[in-house]
């Protein structure tokens, strides 16, 4: 019950202090004092004192059973002594007695039966001894007091320990902060690299593949040309897809619609369904809420294309659109080559990936998986070798 940070303490000696103040004043007493027992249950502190004015308060320590407060903690009755003269046990007890009188009460605090301190009362006024009326008024007092101080106690450490979560998150956010800060300048400046690099890239391509046409098949200089294109596209497609990634982040006022912006990648990448002779199945919901436009379709972009890529025999890519747990998933399954389970995870890391030099820069999926962390949602993936993947995305519709 003690060992409290002084603010917790100050709160509760004020309460004790009011409350003595007030038990004295119904039983026409003036000397009184109020123990707590301290955390470790072992020890009775003297928390407030009335009208005993020697006592340095912190000094004074009981253990259970240690003179007359220490007896009433530890058998947890009421004590009333009209005559302290009488009772030779309690009076070997107060040998270093405080009091000038020698009628007193001294009462435990309880909850629920667990004590939480003694109050003590002596001194009437008109100098009589105290009687069972006075301890009756002594017991109901030291009734409220022991769950008022109880309820305060437990109030103020919730307090105090909601302060230090406040506190600690606080630190927590401002790290973040300084973190956001130094990620959103580095972000920038790549953007404006990417940027930098995409513009002389078109050229470059063109004119390598103007040399290539005027070149002899079988020339050393066209092979050299062919190995250095193989280079550039790879370039390409890192540029793009960065430059999906910045794109993504400028749009964040604007709304969009999931079905229509899956569409669109599909629409984008149509030739390849052809080509592969990949049949595609829709089973979406008549309709949707509209959500933020965080660059999502650049995500279903980056998995319709990995699913083609992964299909190049043919099959089936099934898209399913669900309201779900308050969110939207969205899921891709493919009947395709598959991903070894020791790999899974990697999928998602920046620049893994295992396709040919020029045909994957291995950023798909890591910047599908940044995007949908703009949303605070979730992507995934299940997949067997030889059998197909399916990739999961779930987006919370939390106002962003
Ligand atoms: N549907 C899929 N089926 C089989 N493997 C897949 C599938 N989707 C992704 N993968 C695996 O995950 C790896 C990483 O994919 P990711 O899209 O991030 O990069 P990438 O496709 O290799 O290159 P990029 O997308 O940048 O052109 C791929 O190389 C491939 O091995
Ligand atoms: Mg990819």
């Amino acid at each position: 019950m003690h060992a409290m940070n002084s603010e917790r303490d100050n709160r509760i000696k004020e309460f004790l202090s009011l409350s003595l103040e007030r038990c004295l004043k119904e039983v026409g007493a003036q000397t009184g004092s109020i123990f707590l027992l301290e955390n470790s249950k072992k020890e009775l502190i003297l928390e407030v004192a009335h009208h005993i004015s020697d006592i340095p308060l912190e000094s004074v320590r009981k253990r259970m059973g240690e003179d007359i407060v220490g007896l009433v903690a530890l058998q947890r009755k009421p004590l009333l002594v009209r005559d302290i003269g009488k009772e030779g046990n309690l009076k070997r007890m107060n040998s270093n007695r405080r009091y000038c009188s020698s009628s007193f009460i001294s009462v435990p605090m309880q909850v629920r039966g667990e004590l939480v301190g003694v109050i003590n009362i002596t001194d009437k006024f008109d100098g009589a001894p105290f009687d069972n009326n006075d301890l009756n008024t002594v017991e109901k007092i030291a009734n409220y007091l022991g769950i008022a101080i109880h309820s305060l106690n437990n109030y103020l450490k919730e307090q105090h320990r909601i302060n230090e979560q406040f506190k600690k998150e606080i630190e927590e956010l401002r790290a973040s902060l300084t973190q956001l800060e130094k990620f959103a300048s580095i972000g920038k400046m790549i953007g404006g690299f990417v940027h930098e690099v995409n513009n002389p890239l078109d050229g470059i391509i063109r004119y390598v593949n103007l040399a290539l046409d005027c070149l002899d098949e079988d020339s050393l200089v066209k092979s050299y040309l062919t190995e250095a294109k193989k280079g550039l596209n790879r370039l390409v497609r890192f540029v793009k897809a960065l430059l999906d990634f910045f794109w993504g982040l400028s749009l964040k006022d604007k709304e969009i619609n999931i079905l229509e912006a899956i569409e669109e990648a599909f629409l984008m990448r149509c030739n390849c369904f052809s080509l592969h002779n990949i049949k595609v199945e829709k089973f979406f919901p008549s309709s949707l809420p509209h959500i933020s436009d965080f660059g999502i379709k650049v995500v279903f972009d980056n998995i319709i294309k990995n699913a083609c890529e992964a299909m190049k025999e043919g099959g089936v890519l099934k898209v399913t659109v669900l309201l779900e747990n308050g969110g939207i998933k969205i899921s891709f399954k493919d009947n395709g080559v598959g991903i070894p389970k020791d790999i899974q995870e990697k999928i998602f890391e920046p620049f893994f990936t295992t396709k040919s030099m020029g045909e994957g820069a291995g950023l798909g999926l890591a910047i599908s998986r940044e995007i949908i962390n703009r949303y605070r949602g979730k992507i995934y993936v299940e997949s067997e070798v030889g059998k197909g993947s399916e990739f999961t995305v779930y987006i919370p519709l939390i106002k962003n």
